[in-house]
């Protein structure tokens, strides 16, 4: 029994359980193995050290999936555009270079993060059947502000036209596909689209980048790999959540701690995910408890999957996490 598999092909039996951000800060042990690796980037291809903290998590609590310990910005850094991660300031990116990215070919984003690919076959290789494996990327929108942006908009965000882009969007979306279908290839059984930003598309655009070009990328690589589910996590679109499941379709939806569970349209054909704000991971244990409870009592008797609204916090005790994991698995 692979609980994540078994609940995209319609069976609710477990409550499948995996979080973002899974691997990171909060465990010491990653700490440990982040410690020798100053370059993130290096980190994220050394082929031993991602493998040992993708599984870390799984070690310590009994989650039914091992997400691959890699980074949405990986892919425009294969496109030769430099991606440097500071301490406290996160990712910096140099200045869009259009031809080195317009030139960009499927066999360069195959050698180029060859190494990820390896990190999913070594833990492909070392997981048991009833766990899967998640591989990811992010969506165009959310790699083009990063590339427009070349910092987090969490602070400073001013792109006020798009005009002359679209290209760009269809170049992401192309780069993007290579890079789950090699991922598929390695060993991925599920791949999960992160849409971060989703919030900041323009209302006027929405409709062409927060949908059309999505439901291209499903379409392409159904097509490719009919059999792999693909979860999509456009966080922050509030109530457009539904019209995003309608046209988008995707087999899994993953949502954010901003949606208002009663704004939901379910729909019998996705599979629902996360919710839970990670701030309450750092309140009392009661608090917690009551408010996961609140999304596992929304999605009883729906096919749901458990996890955040969005990454686990740094300063995550990891015991808290531990007791969320053991509540939803023992929780009828
Ligand atoms: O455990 C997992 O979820 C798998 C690994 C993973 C990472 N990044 C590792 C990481 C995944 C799935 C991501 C996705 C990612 N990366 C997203 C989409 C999800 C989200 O959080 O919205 C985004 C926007 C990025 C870009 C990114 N990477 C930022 C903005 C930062 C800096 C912020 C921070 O938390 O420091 C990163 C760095 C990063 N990626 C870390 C990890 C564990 C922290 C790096 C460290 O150890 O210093």
């Amino acid at each position: 029994m692979n609980p994540l598999k078994e609940i995209f092909k319609n069976k609710i039996k477990d409550i499948p359980v995996w979080f973002m951000r899974q691997a990171g800060r909060y465990l010491p042990e990653y700490r440990k193995i982040r410690k020798n690796n100053k370059n993130f980037i290096d980190f994220c291809l050394n082929i031993n050290d991602a493998f040992k903290v993708t599984i870390q998590p799984l070690k310590r609590f009994n989650i039914d999936a091992a997400i691959v310990f890699s980074d949405i910005l990986l892919i425009l850094n294969a496109t030769g555009q430099n991606v440097r991660f500071k301490e406290k300031e996160g990712p910096v990116l140099d200045d869009f270079n259009s031809k080195l990215f317009y030139q960009t070919t499927k066999k360069q984003i195959t050698n180029k993060l060859n190494n990820v690919y390896s990190i999913i076959k070594k833990t492909k290789k070392n997981l048991p059947n009833n766990k899967s494996l998640i591989g990811f990327a992010g969506a165009p929108w959310t790699l083009y502000v990063y590339l427009k942006n070349r910092r987090s908009p969490k602070n400073t965000f001013n792109i006020k036209s798009l005009k002359g882009d679209y290209k760009i969007f269809e170049k992401l979306s192309d780069l993007i596909v290579y890079h789950c279908e090699n991922q598929i290839k390695a060993g991925a059984d599920i791949i999960q689209i992160f849409d971060s930003w989703a919030g900041l598309i323009p209302e006027k655009e929405f409709k062409y980048i927060g949908i059309d070009i999505n439901r291209t990328i499903i379409k392409k690589l159904k097509k490719s790999n009919p059999k792999t589910p693909i979860i999509y996590f456009p966080k922050g679109v509030g109530q457009k959540i539904n019209l995003f499941a309608e046209e988008v379709k995707p087999d899994g939806l993953s949502i954010d701690h901003e949606i208002n569970l009663h704004d939901l349209n379910i729909d019998k054909n996705i599979v629902y995910q996360g919710g839970l704000n990670p701030k309450y991971l750092l309140l009392d244990e009661k608090k917690m408890l009551k408010e996961a409870e609140k999304y596992l009592k929304f999605f009883q008797n729906k096919r749901y999957i458990f996890n955040l609204g969005h990454g686990i916090l740094p300063n995550t005790d990891p015991d808290r996490v531990k007791k969320l994991v053991n509540f939803v698995k023992n929780y009828q």
